[in-house]
């Protein structure tokens, strides 16, 4: 008998790991009865910029008509923000998008791409899904080793993936130490910088990613408007890049990958200054209350310059993650991204932060079901 049709599709797709979205809100409200807090994704917990959900309305008028697929205002407007020219950007469904486009503009089975382990997942699904080798290293101290991603580059090596900061572990490496290595890569290795946390982060070691970009380098820099700019929803994301490059990946992409109403949103988040600063002060405020509440409840927790932490629960990291769940905090338990002792929390609103330290310090004393 022939054989079925889906295992005509080749091993390097079917032995990939599916991506885990966190779960939503309004399931775990059905499915629990209960109210949730969701500080699983990375959002923002202010909401988007009311500049850019008043933009969205307006724009929703327009629906009938096929968006402006190449973006023209956005790109104008991004590429003056950046001091680059409209042509060293790209506008991705998401930098999710970016990624994948990447990895399918430079990979192919005879090919390596190379990233670190501990990082977000997409990175090894987009690399997986072209066939070519993944190449992954060990993250070291909870932060990519730009050194050993040096060492493993290899003749076949076309496309390294860097997140910074990264996530899970909202570490971040410096200015100086990407330059550094990217001294160390070859001229036939694309590097692809992924800053999708850019925006929270306050140290002024932290990236210096467009100038190089600019010298010329073999860079593409990723960003997004789902994380400061609450628009997670609409996905908006661009790359930054030399326009040759940009050229050739844009060839891949789908001619309306964008949406008007995403458009026109993006737009009007980045006059937002006001939405920009006061979700800036709400994610450092979080960060400090929650790293003083875990202190208090005697609980490991990686510093983060992003707007997550990963939280080390050791063994319990799993049950704990559902015992939160059915006290209505939605977490993300860490285990399918490499770190089976650990979940990730996103730095929420006051309140929710709160709820989250309550409800962990519950499933600590008494545990929420018996084991
Ligand atoms: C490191 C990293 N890159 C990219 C993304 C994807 O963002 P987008 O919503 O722009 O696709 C995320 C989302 O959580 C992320 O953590």
């Amino acid at each position: 008998m022939a054989k079925p049709i889906h295992e005509l599709i080749p091993g390097f797709i079917r032995e990939i790991n599916p991506y885990v979205p966190g779960k939503p809100i309004e399931e775990v409200e059905r499915e629990l009865k209960i109210r949730a807090v969701k500080l699983a994704s990375n959002e923002n917990p202010l909401g988007p910029s009311p500049l850019a959900v008043a933009a969205a309305q307006k724009a929703l008028a327009d629906t009938h008509r096929y968006p402006d697929g190449g973006g023209y205002y956005l790109r104008e407007k991004l590429a003056a923000r950046l001091g680059v020219a409209m042509e060293n950007i790209l506008l991705g469904f998401g930098s999710s998008e970016l990624i994948d486009l990447c990895a399918r503009a430079m990979l192919r089975p005879d090919s390596e791409g190379l990233t670190s382990q501990g990082s977000f997942p997409l990175f090894y699904i987009s690399m997986r899904a072209t066939g070519a080798e993944l190449v992954e290293v060990p993250l070291q101290d909870y932060t990519f080793d730009l050194d050993a991603l040096a060492g493993a580059i290899t003749p076949r090596t076309r496309l390294i993936i860097l997140a910074n900061p990264n996530n899970p572990t909202g570490t971040m490496f410096t200015a100086s130490a990407f330059t550094a290595f990217l001294d160390r890569v070859p001229d036939d290795v694309l590097v692809v910088l992924d800053e999708a946390y850019f925006d929270y982060v306050e140290r002024a070691d932290y990236s210096r990613s467009i100038p190089l970009v600019l010298e010329g380098r073999n860079l593409v820099v990723l960003r997004t408007f789902s994380k400061i700019y609450g628009l997670a929803g609409l996905r908006m994301g661009y790359a930054i890049g030399s326009a040759a490059l940009l050229a050739e990946i844009n060839k891949m992409r789908l001619p309306f990958n964008t949406s008007g109403v995403a458009q026109a949103a993006a737009l009007a988040a980045l006059d937002d200054a006001e939405h920009v600063r006061r979700s800036m002060e709400s994610n450092r405020a979080g960060l400090k209350q929650l790293g003083q509440g875990l202190a208090a409840l005697g609980v490991r927790y990686v510093p983060s310059v992003g707007n997550f932490l990963l939280v080390e629960l050791g063994a319990d990291a799993g049950p704990a993650a559902d015992d939160l769940l059915k006290l209505g905090v939605i977490v993300r338990p860490m285990r399918w991204m490499g770190f089976p002792d650990a979940i990730r929390v996103t730095v929420g609103t006051r309140e929710e932060n709160q709820k989250f330290l309550g409800a962990l310090a519950q499933v600590r004393s008494a545990g929420v079901t018996k084991r």
